[in-house]
């Protein structure tokens, strides 16, 4: 059976790119991503969509109540029969409703090791700025199931990287960003395998 996959994008998309590449080279096997989404028209990851003949689609949220824009991006997802939803630097929070139309179905990926650094107005390079003013020593990436808060949901993966001591954000939003390019695609991978299991809002990776 193939896992039918979705990503929801704002912005380059070079996570998306990376899924793409892992589906294309069997790193995730059994998946295929139906559609990009993104609600900003000149977004390039809607390019490198069409690059790959995948369906690139603009959806715009302006003069859309976010209940509303919630529901036609549901719409679409239910169209495409859609068993995965992938946020990727998707700037919007869409309702509740999206939450329990696909509980434990939608993932998102954070430049940080959640909890800390996460939350309203962590996002981008204001994640790194953080994080380098508060002096920490590591930094890293975070996929999780999106819940109905703000990068509050269970964990699925979590790795670590070193600060150096000259790292600006710039410097580390890039170390960073190569990291998630290889952890993104090993969270779905788990997740088509069927390797994940919710208990008590905990993630289980089962081997
Ligand atoms: C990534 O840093 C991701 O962690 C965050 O938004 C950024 C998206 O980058 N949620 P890209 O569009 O995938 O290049």
């Amino acid at each position: 059976m193939t896992t039918n996959i979705a990503v929801l994008i704002s912005g380059s998309g070079s996570n998306l790119q990376a899924l793409i590449d892992a589906v294309d080279d069997q790193r995730i096997p059994h998946a295929s991503i139906r559609c990009v989404i993104s609600n900003k028209e000149d977004a390039k990851g809607l390019e490198r969509a069409r690059n790959s003949e995948i369906e690139a689609l603009f959806c715009d949220a302006s003069d859309f109540p976010r209940e509303e824009y919630t529901a036609k991006i549901i719409k679409i997802l239910t169209q495409h029969h859609i068993d995965l939803v992938c946020l990727a630097g998707f700037m919007l929070i869409l309702s509740p409703s999206f939450i329990r139309a696909f509980p434990y179905r939608v993932m998102n990926i954070h430049p940080a090791l959640l909890p800390s650094f996460g939350g309203k107005g962590m996002y981008g390079h204001h994640v790194h700025e953080a994080v380098i003013a508060s002096a920490e020593k590591f930094s890293g990436a975070t996929v999780h199931f999106v819940d109905e808060g703000c990068d509050t949901g269970p964990i699925i993966l979590q790795e670590k990287i070193p600060v150096d001591p000259c790292d600006t954000p710039l410097t580390l939003a890039k170390k960073v960003l190569a990291l998630e390019h290889r952890l993104y695609p090993e969270a779905v991978r788990l997740f088509v395998e069927g390797k994940l299991e919710v208990i008590e809002n905990k993630v289980q990776v089962k081997l």
